[in-house]
């Protein structure tokens, strides 16, 4: 994990509504110019230029193949990712397992561009493609006592090396959480995609949850079990360290991390040299669409 301290950087940042707009609006990148040739009414407002396509696809958190931020690109091509069995489960009146492509087809992929900030304090902008949780989770029908839905993610030691190494402290599979509310936020995201070509297993393949309002590791990667239930789920990064990483994961300048500051964050490309520092946003950027969902909550204590 990193350790920054924080330096006081004017921010270019995204409107929370042009960071999440269908993609195809804004022609190949999203740069203050073409954002405002699309959307006159915000060209006030300048925006991030996405993160290149090599630095989403090789700079990557995927503990199952590694802890280095290469070892993904590197080794996930090692994983099988068809076909794909989802598992689902609990309260929800249509259960069992099922085709991946069963649960997607039919269903509109969208484009979104969405800032990823990492609890480690690195952030990108990245273009996924993928569909609303929503329209996943409702083809389920959850019932009444569905207040929170799970995540498992595929646990598959033969195929990722990271689950056979000595040294990792995981308890495998990777699992996530989010309460209903979240999961139906418009906001929240099953990726399937990015930068216009079918996800590369290294970013979670063939799909993986995007929260961007949350630090990236409430996104599960790969997942291969829904499980709809009345109690808040346990997740993995919780798990581990309950003082540093709550359930919520919800990204906050004011809370830091008991070890570095979450008051800035390096957005990447980012070098010893030029470390692209700027602030970081409360709820990512997002807190217009996302922060009622909280209101009344001390978001110190649940963070
Ligand atoms: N999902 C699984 N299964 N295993 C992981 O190690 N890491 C998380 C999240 N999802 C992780 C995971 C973390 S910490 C981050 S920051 C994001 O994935 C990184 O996503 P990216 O590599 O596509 O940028």
């Amino acid at each position: 994990m990193l350790i920054k301290k924080p330096e006081k950087i004017p921010s270019t940042e995204i409107t929370s509504e042009s960071a999440y707009l269908n993609r195809r609006s804004f022609g190949k990148l999203l740069a203050a110019g073409a954002a405002m040739a699309a959307f006159p009414a915000r060209a006030a407002v300048p925006v991030d230029e996405l993160t290149p396509e090599e630095i989403v696809t090789g700079y990557n958190n995927f503990y199952e193949f590694g802890m280095d931020k290469s070892d993904p690109a590197e080794y996930a091509h090692e994983m099988t990712t068809e076909p794909w069995k989802v598992r689902v489960t609990g309260e929800a009146a249509k259960t069992g397992e099922f085709d991946l492509e069963d649960i997607l087809r039919g269903l509109e992929v969208e484009e979104r561009v969405y800032r990823l900030r990492c609890v480690e304090a690195w952030s990108m902008v990245v273009p996924w493609m993928g569909v609303p949780l929503k329209k996943v989770l409702d083809q389920f029908q959850p019932n009444g006592n569905a207040k929170y839905v799970a995540f498992e993610t595929l646990k598959r030691p033969s195929e990722m090396r990271g689950q056979r190494s000595f040294f990792s402290s995981i308890d495998w599979p990777y699992v996530e959480g989010l309460r209903m509310d979240e999961a139906y936020h418009p906001l929240t995201l099953m990726v399937t995609g990015v930068y216009g070509k079918p996800l590369p297993n290294q970013n979670g393949a063939p799909w993986r949850l995007m929260v961007p309002w949350k630090y990236g590791f409430k996104s599960g990667k790969s997942i291969v079990r829904i499980h709809f239930t009345r109690r808040q789920p346990k997740t993995t990064w919780n798990l581990l360290a309950p003082n540093e990483y709550g359930f919520y994961g919800n990204v906050n300048p004011n809370v830091d991390h008991p070890r570095w500051s979450q008051a800035t964050e390096r957005r990447l490309p980012s070098s010893l040299f030029n470390q692209n520092r700027r602030d970081t946003l409360m709820f990512n950027g997002y807190a217009e669409e996302v922060a009622s969902l909280y209101s009344g909550m001390d978001l110190a204590r649940y963070y």
